[in-house]
């Protein structure tokens, strides 16, 4: 296994499944759809998170020689961060404390994903305006002072220990592959903080996945987020001994449906929701998969795949935002 001396704790139930979609497909009449669960990762309704946090949780609890072992984990993200609900479900499972800094101010009624960080027992700082890294900073400062020892995970776990998860999200798939004699064409992924698509990459090179991995933006343009997976899967990379370095090209990413910006849910978004719900039963969420979703069935409609491609539209999760936005 690519990741097999780093540390790991148990979160995920994985693997997650690997499934068709026949009646997407055959409505749509355009490449062989297939859908990898990650929504299904089973911590407190699921996500890709789950999978950067079995490597994140354990990083905490072997801390640098002379430090002790983290007691609390500092996250931030927005409001209806699904990574901030997963980092909460995480701390929870493993007994330790969570601490939460959230984008902009206190909302009336707590909905989504926010209702389950406080069910989950998360304290909550509201950033106010404030820049995310600085209020996690200063709380983590804070906890320091009245002895107490916390472990800081960056913005959407996109760093090469998290990333690490989806190194081995793509060995799982392949192995499934394998078993089911079975190949993809094209991987198509929602990716905003990039761990999801640069640990996808460097499984990909280091088991020789020739398939095109996509990533369709969520929130940046596309040179910013290919130069931000290039360096975090070349950091990856070296995390795990394996040595390659990427450049921006080596990323595909396409930045066509960023609409409104950031959770701003427009009729591309619904469009898939409601195609994928009504085709398969299968519920996405309105920022991410719902995104990219829409982005995949647009590029189906523009005959961009061709005949006779399989297409595997990889799921990471975030349903529990859709009681956190207006559909
Ligand atoms: C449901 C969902 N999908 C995709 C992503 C993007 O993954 P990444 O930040 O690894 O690019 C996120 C990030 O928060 C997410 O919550």
């Amino acid at each position: 296994m690519l990741t097999e001396k780093l540390a790991r704790v148990t979160i995920a139930h994985l693997p997650t499944p690997l499934e068709r979609l026949p009646r997407l497909t055959a409505q749509l009449s355009g490449p062989e759809l297939w859908i990898k669960r990650d929504d299904q990762t089973g911590l407190a309704t699921g996500g890709n998170k789950s999978r950067k946090l079995e490597f994140l949780v354990a990083d905490a609890a072997r801390p640098e020689a002379g430090e002790r072992r983290a007691d609390t984990l500092i996250t931030g993200g927005a409001a209806q961060s699904n990574h901030a609900r997963q980092t909460a479900a995480a701390a929870a499972k493993c007994g330790l404390a969570c601490l939460l800094a959230l984008k902009g101010t206190k909302p009336p009624q707590a909905r989504g994903n926010l209702l389950l960080d406080l069910l989950l027992g998360a304290d909550v700082v509201w950033a106010e305006g404030r820049p995310l890294d600085e209020v996690m900073a200063q709380a983590a400062e804070e906890l320091r002072v009245s002895d107490r020892c916390p472990y800081v995970i960056p913005y959407g776990g996109s760093n090469p220990v998290g990333a690490s998860g989806y190194v081995a999200a793509m060995e799982e798939l392949l192995a499934q592959c394998k078993e089911r004699d079975l190949h993809f064409d094209h991987i198509v992924l929602p990716s905003s903080s990039g761990g999801t698509q640069a640990g996808l990459m460097v499984g990909a090179r280091a088991l020789g996945f020739e398939g095109r991995i996509l990533g369709i933006s969520i929130d940046l343009l596309t040179g910013a987020l290919q130069r931000l997976l290039a360096d975090l899967a070349t950091a990856t990379a070296e995390h795990l001994e394996l040595g390659f370095v990427f450049a921006p090209e080596d990323f595909a990413v396409n930045d066509d449906y960023l609409g409104g910006g950031y959770g701003v849910v427009s009729d591309l978004e619904r469009g898939a929701v409601r195609a994928m719900a009504r085709a398969e039963g299968v519920l996405l969420d309105p920022v991410y998969t719902g995104r990219a979703c829409g982005g995949l069935l647009d590029l189906i409609h523009r005959g961009a795949f061709g005949e006779g491609e399989r297409v595997l539209f990889w799921h990471t999760g975030g349903t529990t935002g859709l009681f956190g936005y207006e559909l």
